[in-house]
């Protein structure tokens, strides 16, 4: 959803200039009170490339590509550094121990706002970084109410519908292209958990396209110039236009019906009823255009972020096949255990598929869904250095925390290139796989993603199926990333032969 901030931070780092110091510092943050300010001399800001005017690394990122960058940049100045893009300072915080204030700082110092009002286009009025920070932290409690377990237990139910029923169509054998297939299910599963059956059948066509639409909207210049008149601004809004018409009209229908039946909670299973019985701690209802608002940015967040987190765990796995052997061996251990084929997409038989957990999590530290995400200072901290440097980041500052590097940091992660879902094992405790901040993922702290669950739950019911009814083959060469997007996903068809398996059977 608002990961849409990170890509941003990356390209302006790149940039940005040529890096002079070659010091090392894994740090701690401290953050700085008034009174220990006044008492002793200010640190010393972070190291900062000052670099050549304009282009900066771009030469190198266009060979070296976006992680190999940063890793320099970081191996050279350390875990906290300044870059510059014309006025713009841009510094990182990487590693879980200088992390803490990016995550864990209050709004009031380091704030999404200022770095997000890009979204502002893309999911409306009257939700996400158009409201104020009050209003917006109780819209996510919404969220989170809407995925709390309960809820999942009827998502899953409805998700195992749409996916048995377009699964079906495939043949006994063939070739697909699996980033298509999988991004069509992602949206069906989404728009059944979130409008309920009628509303799906409906607008599933045009929703889909519109979405996308929304997405396509979101680029890179879109960032620093939301409102430029380019053809993809264009459809993103006309998209959005439209998105707001057609869920105004299912809103309105659906609290006519609530009326009809003389008021009350309804009794229907979708998030758009959980969005439109939600009220505000001083007791005031949602209104009409927060809705929308709030279904626009779950429908754009379950789509793009889980669509190409499934992909890639496809691609992880059908390049792994030792991996792959583990994850069907514990479908058929699952099968045998709970008496049949049909049985086993339950929520809580979900939560006992433990190998395919891993495998998506380890697929999503290697492919987490933005570069780095971004916030802004608002007001001057300190950071220290494992070495015993303290830096000040000073207040106006873009902070980065880059996901792509610190998900892969050396002294967290063994191997940290290699995918190994068996890191997270309860075993391997020698990794520090599973300290505070050392995943990143779905961000962390105060602001960590309340759809977690929910995207787990989606990926696993789809994958276990699979695993369950095909035989799978990558056909095609493992996708490279298409790092010109926002919410950078595989790039090019993911070509996959597929051939249905004998059923599973129980002991
Ligand atoms: C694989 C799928 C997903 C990934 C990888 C993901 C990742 C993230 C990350 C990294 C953040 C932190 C952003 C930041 O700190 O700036 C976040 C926040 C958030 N995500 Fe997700 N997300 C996923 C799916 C979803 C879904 C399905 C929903 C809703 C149904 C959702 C709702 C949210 C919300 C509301 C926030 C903001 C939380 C806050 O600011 O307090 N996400 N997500």
């Amino acid at each position: 959803m608002w990961l849409a901030l990170a890509v941003t931070s990356f390209c302006i780092a790149i940039v940005a200039k040529k890096i002079i110091t070659s010091r090392r510092s894994s740090a701690v943050v401290v953050p700085v009170s008034a009174a220990a300010k006044r008492k002793r001399k200010r640190p010393p800001h972070p190291p900062m490339s000052p670099g050549v005017p304009l282009l900066g690394d771009l030469p190198a990122l266009l060979i070296k590509g976006p992680l190999a960058l940063i890793r320099d940049h970081y191996t050279r100045l350390g875990s906290v550094f300044t870059v510059r893009v014309f006025h713009l300072k841009l510094t990182f915080l990487v590693g879980p121990d200088v992390a803490r204030h990016f995550y864990q700082g209050l709004d009031s110092e380091i704030s999404q706002d200022e770095v997000s009002q890009f979204t502002i286009p893309t999911f409306g009025p009257g939700v996400a970084f158009d409201v104020d920070y009050a209003t917006r932290y109780e819209q996510i409690r919404f969220f989170g109410d809407a995925t709390k377990p309960a809820k999942l237990r009827t998502y899953a139910t409805l998700m195992l519908g749409e996916v048995e029923s377009h699964l079906a169509r495939w043949g006994q054998s063939g070739t697909v292209d699996l980033k298509l297939e999988l991004e069509h299910l992602v949206t069906l599963v989404a728009t059944r958990c979130l409008f309920g059956a009628a509303v799906r059948e409906k607008m599933f066509s045009e929703v889909g396209v519109l979405v996308r639409q929304l997405n396509d909207g979101m680029r890179l210049v879109t960032t620093r110039f939301p409102h430029l008149p380019i053809p993809a601004h264009r459809r993103r809004d006309a998209a959005r236009a439209r998105l707001g018409e057609i869920f105004t009209d299912i809103v309105r229908s659906r609290i006519q019906q609530q009326q009809q039946q003389g008021g009350g909670t309804a009794a229907t299973d979708d998030m758009l009823q959980c969005l439109i019985d939600s009220r505000y701690k001083d007791g005031r209802g949602t209104t009409e255009t927060e809705v929308v608002g709030m279904l626009v940015s779950a429908l754009f967040a379950a789509q793009y972020t889980s669509s190409s987190a499934i992909t890639w765990t496809g691609a992880r796995l059908l390049t792994h096949t030792e991996h792959l052997r583990a994850a069907v061996e514990e479908q058929r251990r699952i099968v045998a255990r709970h008496g049949g084929h049909d049985d086993v997409s339950s929520y809580d038989v979900l939560q006992e598929m433990d190998t395919l957990h891993r495998c998506v999590k380890e697929t999503l530290r290697l492919h987490p869904p933005t570069l780095m995400l971004l916030r802004h200072a608002r007001r001057s901290f300190a950071v220290r250095a494992d070495d015993g440097r303290e830096y000040e980041v000073p207040k106006g500052h873009t902070v980065a925390s880059p996901l792509l590097l610190h998900n892969r940091l050396p002294h967290v992660y063994e191997e940290p290139d290699k995918f190994d879902p068996d890191r997270f094992a309860p075993r391997r405790a020698e990794d520090r796989a599973g300290g505070a901040l050392s995943y990143l993922s779905f961000g962390g702290g105060r602001h960590a993603c309340v759809g977690e669950a929910f995207a787990f739950m989606q990926i696993k019911l789809i994958w276990s199926h699979l695993l369950r009814n095909f035989e799978l083959e990558l056909v095609s060469p493992f996708p490279r990333t298409d790092w010109t997007m926002v919410m950078p996903g595989p790039l090019g068809k993911v070509m996959v032969t597929y051939k249905r398996r004998p059923r599973m059977k129980k002991n």
